[in-house]
Parts: C-alpha cells; structure tokens; sequence
C-alpha cells in the first residue's frame, strides 16, 4: 500500500466557505453533486466530456469550463464524478501538472485497490487526494439519508467540509483510501444478494400467479424484521463462536428445498444454490451442527482481518 503521510498538508485553505469547487463529470450523479454545491453558494465550475449537459447547472449558477485544464485550474477542490477508474485516469492524466496543488476528490466507484493505485498517483503529483463512496442515488443528494464514505488524509477530509457536507453526512472511515470503497462494495454486495434474492422469490410465488408487487408487500417488512439478525450473526462472526447456544444450525439452514422447489417449478436456481453452496462447505468439512453464520467461513480466507471501525463524522 502507498505511503500517504506525504498528502497530509492540504492545499485548501483552513476556514473556505464559501470554497470553489470543480465537478468533473455530469452524469446522473455528478449533475446532483454540482446542483447542491452551487444551491449552497460555494462557486461551482463544471465540465463535462460531452457538451450540452451543464444548461441546467449554469442557470443555477455555475461556470461551465471550456476545458479539462480549465476546469481543473479553477478551483482548489477538484471533484471527479467520471464512469470508472480508466476514465479518471483518461481525463486527469493530461492534466496532471494543473492539478498540483490542488485537492482531488474521487467519488467515482472503483475498487479498494485501484483507489490506492489513484492515491499514489496523485501523491506523486503533489495533489492532494481524498476517495470517497456515495451511498445515495441522486435524488437523495443533499437530502436525508444521504451519506458519503470518505478515506485518505484527515486533514483534506476537514480543510473540504464545507462541500463535502452539502452531499450528505459525510464519514471518514480512515488514513487507507481504499477504505471508502471497500465500505461501499461490501454494503452494496449486501444489497445486491438481498435484492436478487427478493427477484428470486418473486419468480417462485409467479409461479402461482401472484404478482411482484403483491409479494413485495409481503417481502419488505419480512426482510426488515430479519435485519434486526445482523447484530446477533456479527458477534458470533466476530468471536468465531459458531458452536454457541441458541444458534440455528448449518444443517437447518440448508436451502435445499428452496432449491428443489424452485427445480420442480422450472426456475433458474442460481441464488438459492450459491446459499446452499455455501452451507453445504461447511457441512461437509464436519460443521452441520454450528450456527448458520458460519458460512461466512466459506467466503473468507484465512487472511481476513477482524477489527472495529464505525467511522468518525
Ligand atoms: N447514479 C448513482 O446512483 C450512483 C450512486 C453511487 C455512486 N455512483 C457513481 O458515480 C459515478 C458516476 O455515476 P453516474 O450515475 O453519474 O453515471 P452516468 O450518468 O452514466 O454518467 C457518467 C459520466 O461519466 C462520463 N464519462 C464516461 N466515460 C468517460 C470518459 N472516458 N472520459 C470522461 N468522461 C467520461 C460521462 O460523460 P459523457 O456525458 O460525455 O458520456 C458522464 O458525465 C460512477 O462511478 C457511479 O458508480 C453513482
């Protein structure tokens, strides 16, 4: 991992509000991010690869810059809002030198290891860097329920507040910038299984006629109420305490007769056998009576760390 003690003297002066900032990207996401800085009166300079998306934003009070270089030299907080990680490097790589200097903020979705690849990019650039991972959908930029993870210096995480905190909550999980994104992925790993899981249960109850929307009525106070599991299945997790009282065992849980009932139906069992994948791992090495969290045992390796860490707002 690269050392970022070097990019803990930001560039940003100390008391900035209002701050200018540059939003590079104007996406769904990056048009959100731009409307509320520039609503919250911090001068706002915006560009965008193809041209004709910046009228909304320029009415609101925005400059629209000609340039990459332009739009980078305007402001000491840079903000890139690109598709992913080759297009990061894609548009700043030209203009790296006018970035020196400056602070860069990615909120562009990328992986715990290509954000630390980008950190030391811009280390070795002399710009400031700070990764960050929304976990919000446009609409809910700047409204409640809108948070976005940070990592990377401290110091630029405080010296950008007063944008930063326009989004949303804004959390800092920590010095490693492949933090955030590691925090993003996992929650939407979370989202993505439960959510599959949810369009796998509306195949099997389709079966019968009943509508998605019918079961969704049904689905979401069920999966809600589960949630209130998670805490249980994290301390056994995080103790290994697997073979504890009061724990459903592997062998109850195994979702073998989803799976069957979802074959006699015709259905694709993709989602159901990957759950049954890996609780049948854990039977067969000879865990069938530990608790169901054990499956967690099946996805990590050895090497996996076990720490706490809430993140500081
Ligand atoms: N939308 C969400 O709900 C959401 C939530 C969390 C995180 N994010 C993340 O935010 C980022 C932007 O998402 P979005 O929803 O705004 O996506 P989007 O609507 O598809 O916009 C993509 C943006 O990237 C630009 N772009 C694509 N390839 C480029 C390249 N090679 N060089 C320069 N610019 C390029 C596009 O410019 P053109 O107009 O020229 O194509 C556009 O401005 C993504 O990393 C996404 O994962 C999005």
């Amino acid at each position: 991992m690269p050392d970022q003690s070097a990019a803990t003297a930001p560039a940003l002066p100390s008391t900035p509000s209002p701050l200018p900032v540059t939003v590079l990207g104007l996406g769904a996401m990056g048009s959100a991010l731009a409307a509320a800085t520039a609503e919250a009166g911090h001068p706002t300079t915006v560009w965008n690869r193809t041209a004709g998306r910046a009228d909304a934003l320029v009415a609101a009070g925005a400059r629209e810059a000609t340039s990459v270089r332009d739009a980078v030299g305007s402001s000491p907080l840079v903000v890139a809002v690109l598709l992913d990680h080759a297009s990061v490097h894609e548009t700043l790589g030209p203009v790296a030198d006018a970035l020196a200097g400056r602070t860069l903020v990615d909120l562009v979705t990328t992986t715990p290891e290509e954000s630390r690849e980008l950190a030391a990019w811009a280390t070795s650039h002399g710009i400031d860097y700070l990764d960050g991972g929304i976990m919000a959908v446009p609409a809910m930029i700047g409204g409640p329920g809108s948070e976005v993870l940070y990592s990377g210096s401290r110091a630029v995480f405080d010296a950008a507040r007063p944008v930063l905190d326009t989004w949303g909550e804004s959390t800092w999980l920590g010095e490693d910038p492949g933090l955030a994104p590691l925090y993003d992925l996992a929650l939407l790993a979370g989202m993505y299984a439960m959510f599959a899981g949810f369009f796998h249960g509306v195949a099997m109850v389709g079966t019968a006629g009943v509508s998605a929307t019918d079961f969704a009525r049904r689905a979401a106070p069920w999966l809600v109420a589960m949630t209130s599991g998670l805490a249980d299945y994290a301390d056994v997790i995080d103790r290994r305490d697997y073979g504890g009282p009061g724990q459903q065992s592997l062998e109850f849980s195994d979702p073998s007769d989803m799976v069957r009932a979802s074959e006699e139906a015709g259905l694709a069992t993709d989602v159901v056998a990957a759950v049954q994948a890996l609780v049948r791992r854990q039977v067969d090495a000879g865990h069938g009576a530990d608790g169901f969290a054990r499956a967690v045992e099946s996805i990590r390796t050895d090497t996996t760390r076990t720490h706490t860490a809430g993140g500081t707002r």
